[in-house]
């Protein structure tokens, strides 16, 4: 086995061991060089669930945030508990004050969305923190794409996400989501946290740094639950130019995009939830 990556965290559970679903994301990356955490849930399951999945959380050499909602960092404290000194690797906007727009009996309500502590709160648990914002490589053929760039002109953001920016409430431009690469002999495994940037300018945005590389799997949160069916279909037409292996979809996906991944992928697309654990030779 050279990788082994097994989510431990998602908002359902794909098996019959004790594990606990929850609205979030995390996946433990095992690798010849190391274990690494990619995400962390809201913190509700990810002691819990790696227990049971028999996932050492202390054998971790590094973390990777995809970006600073709480259902992706909501159990850095957790783990930090558990791990003391370790690398917390992110973008700087992790800790923008991030709200989401709910309608709640048709009144319009703001919720507090975002990292729950201050970095110094982590800092002062072990976290040691590296923020970036540029594609960097983090271990050897490991990289995190940094800001991904919007290239394309369909994929549009969110609109419920927000920040709050000296008491008023403005678009979040999600500049802190960012998606892991590994670079392996079978081609490029791509973790997804949220996808918020856009799966799509994602993918492109990986595929410039690795020209010569193919795209072997995508696993994780696409963000596609809140497209309307024409921006469904002009994603699903886009993914068809990459020649991929297989799609795992997580989390945020929901379950329409997800029976249409399928529909359209048919035996390269698989659920990618609470014990379900994808090998790369
Ligand atoms: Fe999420
Ligand atoms: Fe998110």
């Amino acid at each position: 086995m050279d990788i082994r990556i097994t989510v431990i965290c998602e908002n359902t559970v794909g098996t019959t061991l004790p594990a606990i679903g929850e609205h979030g994301f995390a996946a433990f990356i095992e690798t010849k060089t190391g274990n690494y955490l990619f995400d962390t849930g809201q913190g509700f399951s990810i002691i819990h669930n790696a227990k049971y999945l028999k996932k050492d959380l202390t054998s971790i050499k590094k973390i990777f945030l995809s970006h600073g909602h709480y259902d992706h960092t909501g159990g850095l404290t957790n783990v930090l508990n558990v791990k003391q000194r370790v690398g917390v690797y992110a973008h700087p906007d992790i800790f923008s004050k991030k709200y989401a727009r709910l309608k709640t009996n048709g009144k319009e309500t703001y919720r507090y969305i975002g990292i729950k502590h201050k970095k110094e709160y982590f800092e002062k648990r072990g976290a040691q923190f590296v923020l970036n914002s540029s594609f960097s490589e983090v271990e050897n053929d490991i990289y995190l794409t940094g800001e991904v760039s919007r290239t394309t002109d369909f994929e549009k953001g969110d609109s419920r996400l927000l920040i709050n920016d000296n008491g008023n409430f403005v678009s979040d431009p999600l500049l802190d989501d960012q998606s892991l690469i590994l670079k392996t002999k079978q081609g490029l495994v791509v973790v997804l946290g949220c996808a918020h940037s856009g799966l799509i300018n994602t993918i492109k945005h990986i595929m410039n740094h690795f020209k010569d590389e193919k795209l072997d799997t995508i696993i994780g949160g696409t963000h596609l639950s809140f497209l309307k069916e024409d921006q469904l279909d002009r994603t699903i037409s886009h993914l068809k130019r990459y020649d991929f292996k297989m799609i795992g979809a997580s989390h945020c996906t929901g379950l329409k995009a997800a029976a249409r991944l399928y529909q359209e992928f048919e035996n390269r697309f698989f659920f990618a939830n609470v014990g379900t654990s994808i090998v790369i030779n």
